[in-house]
């Protein structure tokens, strides 16, 4: 490109800096805006995981080694990636996982989440670790949307939530099971970046969460009327005993690599869970998902649903509501284009066959979880 060219690009760019798809044209380009508005502690808070960070690769790893089957000549003029999940038809199988503290990366916090999830219609699942609280969120947009619970109080605090959540308009409910303990997150801990939670739980708040067992499922389920949701199953076995209770859905995760590490993808697990559980409850998988290729192979593989985590806060964090928003058309386009060269039109049509097994790659992806803080240059300087 010869200076003339280049400098009518920069100038064009400018020219257009109000129009968030010409500024974001790219997932890279939202990241790197993102990264832009954190410190490191706040950066590394975001991308890093527990300990070796050895969960967190190998659900990366997991989509690096599935490749999918093109196929040709196909009439692929229409197309639908809707779904209906918890009586809502939503624009694409997503779920904004829920992210505590999500306020650190765009203020409104929970609010900003809420209402990109109402503009793009997708749920939201909001933590119960973040800011403002639930039914100001709820006030705040009129969003499909599910509770996520961390168990700090015994069965008086789990109920009080449980009818906070049904008066409020959430679809559903979730309680976190990955967390009995709280992990070492060493970047954190390097960084001497903690959260008002790690630091100021006390050992007795935190023992709820380390007592909350199969009891207390069957409970919730006897005595409330919303789905229940168990995010962080990360085992056919339980996946099987939610089933077997009752559960409405069950969310495969580890939580992005940040509790137990040396465990498996969360991508890998799935075949098995869907093996076990399909039919019987909902299946949500989340972990390492960066791009639409990806919520392809998790739908392939039967998954009812994906979550992303990191994604969503690299939207927030980019330009609040609205880069959220900007991510999310994003993924629809790459999945419309995805669809197209599959020669599928819609979920009905995306199974196993569509998948193959392949060499993984394991050159980084312009947002491979692990070169996160190695940043790719923005295409114009910036
Ligand atoms: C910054 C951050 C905060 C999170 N906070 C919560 C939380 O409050 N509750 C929860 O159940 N999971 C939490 N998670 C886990 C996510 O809900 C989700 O399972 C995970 O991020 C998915 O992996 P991904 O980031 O690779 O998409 C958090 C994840 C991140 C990155």
């Amino acid at each position: 490109m010869s200076k003339q060219e280049k400098k009518q690009v920069t100038d064009t760019e400018m020219a257009n800096q109000a129009d968030l798809s010409y500024r974001f044209a790219t997932i890279h380009e939202l990241i790197h805006a993102a990264h832009k508005t954190c410190s490191q502690g706040t950066w590394d808070y975001l991308a890093g995981g527990s300990d070796s960070e050895t969960t967190l690769r190998r659900n990366r790893h997991g989509y690096d080694k599935l490749a999918l089957r093109p196929r040709a000549m196909v009439d692929v003029s229409t197309f639908d990636p809707s779904v209906e999940f918890m009586g809502k038809k939503i624009r694409l199988p997503l779920i904004l996982a829920p992210v505590g503290s999500i306020e650190t990366f765009a203020e409104g916090g929970g609010v900003v989440t809420a209402q990109a999830a109402e503009r793009f219609n997708v749920f939201d699942m909001l933590s119960s670790r973040c800011t403002p609280g639930l039914e100001a969120v709820a006030q705040a947009a009129d969003n499909p949307r599910i509770f996520q619970l961390y168990v700090r109080g015994g069965d008086e605090f789990v109920d009080d939530h449980a009818k906070r959540a049904i008066d409020s308009g959430y679809d559903a409910f979730a309680v976190t099971v990955d967390s009995a303990t709280y992990s070492r997150r060493e970047r954190d801990l390097a960084n001497r970046y903690l959260k008002k939670w790690r630091s100021n739980v006390t050992t007795d708040e935190n023992v709820w969460q380390a007592q909350w067992t199969w009891d207390n499922v069957k409970r919730f389920k006897d005595k409330w009327d919303i789905p229940l949701i168990l995010k962080g199953i990360g085992d056919v076995d339980d996946a099987g005993r939610a089933c077997e209770e009752g559960v409405d859905g069950v969310y495969i995760s580890n939580h992005g690599g940040r509790a137990l590490d040396h465990g498996r993808g969360s991508i890998e697990i799935l075949p098995e869970v869907v093996a076990e559980c399909k039919g019987k409850t909902k299946i949500i998988v989340d972990g390492g998902i960066q791009r639409a290729t990806d919520i392809v192979k998790a739908k392939a593989l039967g998954a009812d649903m994906v979550g992303i985590g990191r994604l969503q806060c690299i939207g927030c964090a980019a330009a609040g509501v609205d880069g959220l928003v900007r991510l999310l058309e994003i993924l629809e386009e790459e999945l419309s284009i995805a669809f197209g060269l599959m020669g599928v039109t819609n979920w009905a049509q995306v199974g196993a066959d569509n998948l193959r097994a392949a060499d993984p790659v394991h050159e980084p992806s312009v947002w491979s979880s692990h070169i996160m803080t190695q940043l790719p240059a923005h295409p114009y300087g910036g």
